[in-house]
């Protein structure tokens, strides 16, 4: 376990380094991210490279004992590299370059950029190879975050892209459709970039491609800096920090691939979720870092025209809470968590974050909580190292599904990450692991597969499910599955027919409702839900099984929730957006088919994880709420808490924001 912070050496006295290692060593860290933002100190004037300050810092820090993640800046560029290349600067969508002064302003297509930046990364690699107190490498910060760019060099890129994927501007006009509305091409040179036009949108294969290029610029670049480092520095580890499911600028499973280990944010509630941590882990299916756990409230400024606007509204962690966030990452498989950040800063863009410290350098009541977390995770450590989160469910997440939602909806309201948090909150709450894994990944280590919004599909992926669920796995997909194919486009059976077999269904119709309208479904028992958003009415075949049937309105009595079995598997059908009591009683179901058993019986809106290792299970029981909670143990089963140390007998009482962490006793 690792456990520390995130420091920043350029923005205080160097006489203070000292004072705030100690503190962090009273915390109990032995981990400091630096430098992700430095380049302006690390490279003052072009090619006049200055490490002296940070080898430092880092005498200091491992005199003190501590391991570094060094950060290698890449986007956040200094002003003289600006200013001799205006070109730097990300064109946006309404046109104009975006104006240096802020970050993530800076496109990766930009030549000059790319070679300054990776040469920062080789003089850094070539400068620190021996250095023993670099624990790891973390590429620039928060990859791929920016708007997008269209300028004259990503434009000549994107051709370049496009003629490798469709090699004739005919094969192009046919994938994406360029006859309606008269767009076709008979030269490369006439493609154009989805950049503001009138109010009526641009073509969906193009706006679909687009994000597909623009996250294969990110995911190539990580891979040249990854390449460099490596180079430089046989036996480096290379991570870098990957955001929350609110973003979706970048392919983290093809990024993924060029990082020895995944890193995260993790600012809950407001912008980070557990979701979030799942989708990490589930990335190398093993431990991941979180770089930069929330300690205080945070603060981000953003432009709404011409007026300055704070964002998201963050909350002020109440007592417990950062301790209870800390013990959450861990448990859904973190082997680092380190703060951000060390001391709120007195000036630039981000003056109301808060920090571990006061403004003023003291200590007071965020110390206080992560000092006691801090001296816990010393007595738990041994506890938790080696072990890991298993699961035997998975959800899918496709980016081409959700780049092709967000750019070109379905119907009102069908949001991607709003349905699959609705599945997503629904085995949390049953205290269910889930994996979030790519649609095109191997399935066969999970007895359940739920596919929320699987909107895009190509061959590879209808077979992927199909001979999972053949092979004697249990299926759920939504409405809206596989109704476009990998250009964007739609196809003519509205479900791939393989999957309409498996199924055991045809689609007949499908069509939204108005926002606040609701519709009603009945299951066979008699019991009725509510569903929203979009209808699906399935026309089923011989051996499936009608679950639910719509209630009302013109559609009353046709087919809304299926299954059908195939051979020991089975696959599953739900043709709307139906409120969370229906997910939840359709997913216990089957949970129950698929043989898998939740670790403890507890009320919904506690959280439970497992770890699993050292031949052993940790059960980590967090309490969210503002009131006490009871957890039954399973009868006759003794427990201990690591982290009181007592035993436990029948029934836990967790008071409110606790954390106990039981292991059989
Ligand atoms: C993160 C970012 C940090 C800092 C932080 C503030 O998204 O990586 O640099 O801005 O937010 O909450």
């Amino acid at each position: 376990m690792h456990f520390g912070v995130d420091y920043y050496p350029e923005h205080w006295d160097e006489g203070r380094w000292y004072e705030d290692l100690k503190l962090m060593k009273e915390l109990r860290f032995n981990t400091v991210r630096v430098a992700e933002f430095a380049w302006c100190r690390l490279e003052p004037k072009p090619d006049e490279y200055d490490f002296s300050w940070l080898d430092r810092f880092l005498k200091a820090a491992e005199a003190e004992g501590f391991k570094v993640m060094l950060g290698v800046p890449a986007r956040n560029i200094p002003a003289w590299l600006s200013a001799s290349d205006p070109e730097t600067a990300i064109q946006a969508y309404e046109g104009h370059r975006e104006s240096f002064g802020t970050r993530y302003t800076t496109c990766l297509n930009n030549s000059y950029l790319r070679d300054r930046a990776l040469r920062l990364a080789e003089r850094m690699a070539q400068h620190y190879k021996a250095s023993e107190v670099i624990h790891s490498w973390h590429l620039d910060n928060e990859l791929g975050d920016a708007s997008p760019c269209y300028c004259p060099a990503c434009r000549k890129q994107f051709i370049g892209w496009l003629k490798d994927k469709y090699k004739s501007c005919s094969a192009l006009n046919e994938a994406w459709g360029l006859v309606f509305w008269s767009l076709e091409i008979s030269d490369w040179d006439q493609i154009w970039l989805p950049t503001r036009t009138n109010h009526f949108a641009h073509n969906p294969s193009l706006l679909l491609d687009y994000r597909r290029f623009t996250s294969r610029v990110t995911e190539a670049f990580a891979q040249e800096q990854a390449g460099i480092i490596r180079e430089n520095c046989p036996g480096a580890i290379i991570t870098t920090n990957l955001q929350s499911t609110t973003r979706f600028h970048t392919d983290y499973y093809k990024l993924s691939e060029s990082l020895d280990f995944v890193s995260t944010n993790y600012y809950p509630p407001e912008s980070y979720n557990t979701i979030d941590l799942d989708r990490l882990r589930s990335l190398k299916k093993g431990p991941f870092w979180v770089v930069e756990q929330k300690s205080a409230a945070p603060d981000r400024k953003v432009r709404e025209g011409s007026r300055l606007q704070t964002s998201y509204g963050f909350l002020v962690p109440q007592p417990g809470e950062t301790r209870l966030n800390t013990y959450q990452s861990i448990s859904r498989g973190a082997d680092m968590v380190l703060y951000f950040r060390m001391r709120p800063c007195l000036f630039g863009q981000e003056q109301f974050h808060g920090g571990i410290l006061n403004y003023d350098g003291g200590t007071g009541r965020i110390f206080d909580e992560i000092k006691k977390t801090g001296l816990e995770i010393e007595k738990i450590r041994s506890y938790i190292d080696g072990t890991k989160v298993e699961s035997q469910v998975a959800l899918l997440y496709s980016y081409d599904s959700r780049w092709a939602m967000e750019s070109y909806p379905p119907g009102i309201e069908m949001d991607y990450r709003t349905v699959f948090l609705d599945y997503h909150r629904e085995f949390e709450r049953l205290h269910v692991a889930t994996d979030i894994v790519s649609p095109e990944s191997d399935l066969s280590d999970y007895s359940l597969v739920v596919a929320p919004l699987l909107y895009v599909m190509n061959p590879g992926i209808v077979e992927n499910l199909v001979s999972y669920a053949e092979a004697g796995g249990v299926l759920l997909l939504t409405a809206r599955s596989g109704l476009k194919d990998e250009n964007g486009n739609i196809i003519p059976d509205i479900l791939p027919p393989a999957l309409s077999e498996l199924c055991g269904i045809s689609i007949v119709e499908g069509f939204p409702l108005r926002p606040e309208q609701k519709a009603g479904i009945i299951e066979e028992g008699g019991d009725e839900y509510e569903v929203s958003r979009w209808i699906e009415l399935l026309n089923p075949k011989k051996g499936c099984t009608v679950r639910a049937r719509y209630k009302d309105s013109w559609y009353a009595g046709q087919a809304a929730v299926t299954e059908m079995r195939s051979g020991e598997g089975l696959a599953c059908f739900i043709g709307s957006v139906p409120e969370s009591r229906f997910i939840r009683n359709e997913l216990k179901r089957l949970l129950k088919f698929a043989d898998i058993n939740v670790p403890m019986n507890a009320p919904a809106d506690v959280y439970i994880s497992v770890r699993n290792g050292n031949g052993r299970n940790i059960v980590f029981c967090l309490n969210p709420n503002s009131t006490m909670r009871k957890i039954s143990l399973p009868p006759g089963t003794v427990m201990k808490d690591l982290i009181q140390g007592v035993k436990i007998q029948g029934e836990l009482e967790l008071a409110p924001l606790d954390v106990a962490l039981l292991i059989p006793e």
